[in-house]
């Protein structure tokens, strides 16, 4: 089954000055959405300014939200303040909001992300589901690892809904630390998430879902990684804010283009025109056949002859110039008293 790939920016609390942000939403802007849907989490305190300055598709998506609506809720932003700002996505479960921003401020659990993940979805927002593992968690290897993730899941799994949620696997260890996982292990990882998917929930879902890695993910690593077969996408932190972002963005859509939508990017590069006979095959056309035929002609120094239609000789300037036989007899020719000079070239 082939997936729409979807790349997320994720600004987290930047860029710290509200001048800088014009060059950052360019580079969001900069994205060709033609192949892949693209979002972006502004901080909270920028939403209000940007959310309304991207025009490329890139969907706004805010980082949180609270799952009792408006009131007294105070620091925090309600789904049902969304759908009047456009708003369609919102990003939950981040590590950096379940307990890794080493600070003491409390975890959000498994549990409440899901009362969350819920809450948005009855509301009509879409939702992007971060999870991963810590360090001492991948040390212990793949099975630990998915044991982990899995534990994040299980509560989401009755809301787990391809067309309205988008997982993002983000290891911990690799968010912000230059250390990437490789594409085996990313892929290694997104695949034991995706066969938990198809055996605890369904096979649809499994096939449908995408799931989007994140962690110093760049424009370097993204053609590799677009390649695996379960990398539907990234989530990106500080490449984000760079204009590398496009080219990550290019390098999924590439890798992931469904193989009809190949053959016309490079059928529209080629020139080539439908065979005019033969059905399903392509030839050169023919203003490009008499083009070639013209330069060529006129390169050759050949003339039309003189009495047969269609047929071309050597003309005597031609002849001359190329050959010692045909200037010795050119001079032969023009030394005769009453001959004509010798055509010029
Ligand atoms: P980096 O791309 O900076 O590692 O951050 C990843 C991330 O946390 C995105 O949500």
């Amino acid at each position: 089954m082939s997936r729409r790939p979807i790349v997320g920016g994720n600004w987290k609390t930047n860029p710290e000055k509200v001048a800088d942000l014009e060059s950052k939403i360019a580079n969001i802007n900069a994205c060709d959405t033609t192949n892949c849907d693209v979002y972006v989490c502004p901080s909270p305190l920028h939403m209000g300014l940007v959310y309304d300055k991207f025009t490329k598709g890139a969907k706004v998506t805010p980082q949180n939200c609270n799952f009792k609506g408006c009131g007294a809720y105070t620091g925090e932003m309600a789904a049902d303040q969304f759908a009047s700002m456009g708003i369609e996505w919102c990003l939950i479960g981040h590590s950096e909001r379940r307990g890794e921003f080493g600070l003491p401020t409390p975890a959000e659990s498994s549990d409440l992300l899901a009362t969350k993940l819920a809450y948005l979805l009855e509301k009509g927002i879409k939702c992007v589901l971060a999870i991963g593992e810590p360090l001492p968690v991948r040390e212990k290897g793949v099975e630990a690892v998915l044991a982990f993730c899995i534990e994040q899941l299980k509560p989401c799994l009755p809301h787990l809904d391809a067309a309205k949620v988008v997982i993002a696997y983000e290891p911990v260890w690799s968010i912000g630390t230059g250390v990437t996982a490789t594409p085996a292990q990313a892929q290694e990882t997104h695949k034991a998430i995706r066969d938990w998917i198809a055996k605890e929930k369904s096979a649809e879902c499994a096939a449908a879902i995408r799931i989007q890695y994140g962690g110093s993910a760049n424009a370097k690593n993204a053609p590799e990684l677009s390649a695996c077969p379960d990398i539907d996408g990234f989530l990106v932190g500080g490449a984000s804010l760079k204009p590398e972002f496009a080219e990550i963005v290019a390098a999924i859509a590439k890798a992931k283009m469904p193989l009809s939508a190949q053959f016309e990017a490079v059928y529209k590069k080629s020139g080539l025109v439908p065979h005019p006979t033969i059905k399903g095959a392509l030839a050169t056309p023919a203003t490009v056949l008499t083009r070639r035929f013209d330069e060529q002609y006129k390169k050759s120094g050949l003339v039309a002859h003189p009495t047969i239609k269609g047929a071309f000789v050597v003309s005597d300037a031609a002849w001359r110039d190329a050959s010692p036989a045909g200037s010795a007899m050119a001079a032969v020719r023009a030394s005769r008293p009453g001959s004509a000079k010798p055509e010029k070239a």
